[in-house]
């Protein structure tokens, strides 16, 4: 038996853990098993990691090496702990994002060599690969007002990576942008300034053909037309 590897991507305020929420919902109702995670976490290790990264007070003067080496540690017990024994038992695992968030944000946005970063995101995931990826495409100035909206109520203060600059935004727009032309089959892209409800079914219309066919499991997408 093996499952269903989904993960969602894009800049900050793109919707993913919206979308992620919908999707798994929605996968529930039609009788599936669904595994709904989120990086970094998903784990008693990577919510600690999580933490460290993101909002630890002493985190300030983290270098981007340890910000990539901590976010492949949390990866690799993720896979590990919880992604693989899922796909195994045949569960449709959905995260809100995975490796091509350290792709875009370590690799083009901290500007950390992009051979080593893949090599580590290699280390981290071995063959545990998503079958398909939905990139949620937001222009940036609609990032910021989505995100500035979203901190002005009861949300938390805003964590060390949301601090960045706009030009560290612009690197990570740009490198999503390299991920999607490298790898079209796996990485969908969708408009995210079109309404919630629009969005999840474009989202629908890629997942519900690989529930179809569970033989084809992690690789589903790339053998798609
Ligand atoms: N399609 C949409 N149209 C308008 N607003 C949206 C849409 N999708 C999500 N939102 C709103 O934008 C905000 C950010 O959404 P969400 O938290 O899902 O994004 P995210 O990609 O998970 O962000 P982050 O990267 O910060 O985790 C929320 O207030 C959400 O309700
Ligand atoms: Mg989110």
């Amino acid at each position: 038996m093996s499952g269903l590897f989904i993960t969602f991507e894009g800049t900050e305020g793109s919707g993913k853990s919206t979308q992620a929420a919908l999707l798994a919902e929605r996968l529930r109702q039609q009788g599936e098993r669904v595994r709904l995670l989120r990086e970094p976490g998903g784990t008693p290790i990577g919510e600690e990691i999580r933490h460290t990264l993101k909002h630890s007070s002493s985190n300030q003067a983290m270098t981007a090496e340890a910000e990539l080496l901590l976010m492949s540690a949390a990866r690799a017990q993720l896979v590990r702990e919880i992604i693989r024994p899922a796909l195994a038992a045949g569960e449709r695992v959905v995260c809100d994002r995975f490796f091509d968030s350290t792709t875009a944000y370590q690799g083009y946005g901290r500007q950390l060599d992009l051979q080593q970063v893949q090599a580590l995101i290699d280390f981290a995931v071995g063959e545990t690969r998503p079958a398909l990826t939905l990139l949620l495409v937001l222009p940036l100035r609609e990032s910021e007002s989505r995100r500035q909206s979203r901190h002005s109520a009861t949300t938390p203060p805003r964590d060390r990576l949301e601090e960045a600059g706009p030009e560290f935004f612009a690197r990570v727009e740009r490198g999503y942008q390299a991920i999607a032309a490298a790898e079209p089959q796996r990485v969908r892209t969708i408009d995210a300034t079109q309404p919630i409800q629009t969005v999840q079914e474009l989202v629908w219309g890629w997942v519900r053909p690989l529930l179809a066919r569970p033989e084809h499991g992690q690789s589903a997408a790339a053998t798609r037309r």
